[in-house]
């Protein structure tokens, strides 16, 4: 059983480039996350490649569409045997809810999470696409229908996880990106950051962390530092 809070963000354009860092990791200390870029190069045959390397595996794919193709998608997402998969909250009541019964419909029922307003989203962002509320609101909002819809759990910034803990209660899994080790500086695109001790004590559930692991110079190495700056050892 993998009690590791941490995903690895898989983010590279080539399969040869992701398995080569997976290679490096334990898999029963961290989980791996696959998003567009490299589902699109490598496919489902990476993540057999993965599940054989011994990792669950998070697709981060974010869908949203009509009910019927998003239950579809699930549908075919679960059957590839992976852990977590995740949908746009946006998409509404209906659609969530589609993707719940096909998750439930299937042996192997995977994690399904909703992402509400992504964090490159502002105030005025929102305002264009005709919604008043704010950020803060929307992301509320959307979790609490994401849960009244069937969904386990949310995509959220360390900052929103002890206000979306508060109003979902324990259980709801709140999956948090946006991750620094302390120490780490700053240097790249991401801007409001916590470090791995900070987001767990915040709500967070799982920490999705990127660069900090697959660009130091050794991974493993770095992701027992998270690992020990959580007490896990
Ligand atoms: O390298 P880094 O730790 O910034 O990677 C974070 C990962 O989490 C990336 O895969 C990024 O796309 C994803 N993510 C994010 N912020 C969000 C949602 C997802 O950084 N709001």
């Amino acid at each position: 059983m993998n009690s590791s809070p941490i995903i690895v963000a898989l983010d590279f354009s080539t399969r040869e480039e992701a398995l080569a860092l997976a290679r490096t990791l334990p898999p029963d200390r961290c989980r791996v996350k696959v998003g567009f870029e490299l589902f699109v190069a490598a496919g489902p045959a990476l993540i057999d490649a993965l599940h054989e390397l011994g990792f669950e595996v998070f697709l981060d794919l974010k869908f949203h569409d009509i009910p019927n193709t998003v239950a579809s998608v699930c549908r075919v997402a679960a059957g590839l045997g992976v852990w977590m998969l995740n949908v746009h909250a946006s998409g509404g009541r209906r659609m969530i809810g589609a993707a719940r019964e096909a998750v439930d419909a299937t042996a192997h029922r995977p994690h399904l999470i909703a992402v509400t307003v992504l964090t490159s989203l502002g105030a005025m962002d929102l305002a264009e696409v005709g919604i008043a509320a704010s950020p803060q609101e929307q992301v509320l909002k959307l979790a609490a229908l994401a849960r009244q819809a069937g969904a386990d759990g949310v995509v959220c910034s360390a900052r929103e996880a002890a206000s979306l803990r508060a109003a979902n209660g324990e259980g709801f899994l709140l999956v948090t990106p946006g991750i620094r080790p302390a120490g780490a500086g700053g240097g790249d695109d991401q801007r409001r950051v916590m470090t791995p001790a900070e987001a767990i004590v915040a709500g967070s559930d799982f920490l999705v962390v990127g660069r900090p692991i697959t660009q130091a110079a050794s991974p493993v190495d770095a992701l027992n530092e998270v690992l020990v700056s959580l007490g896990c050892h």
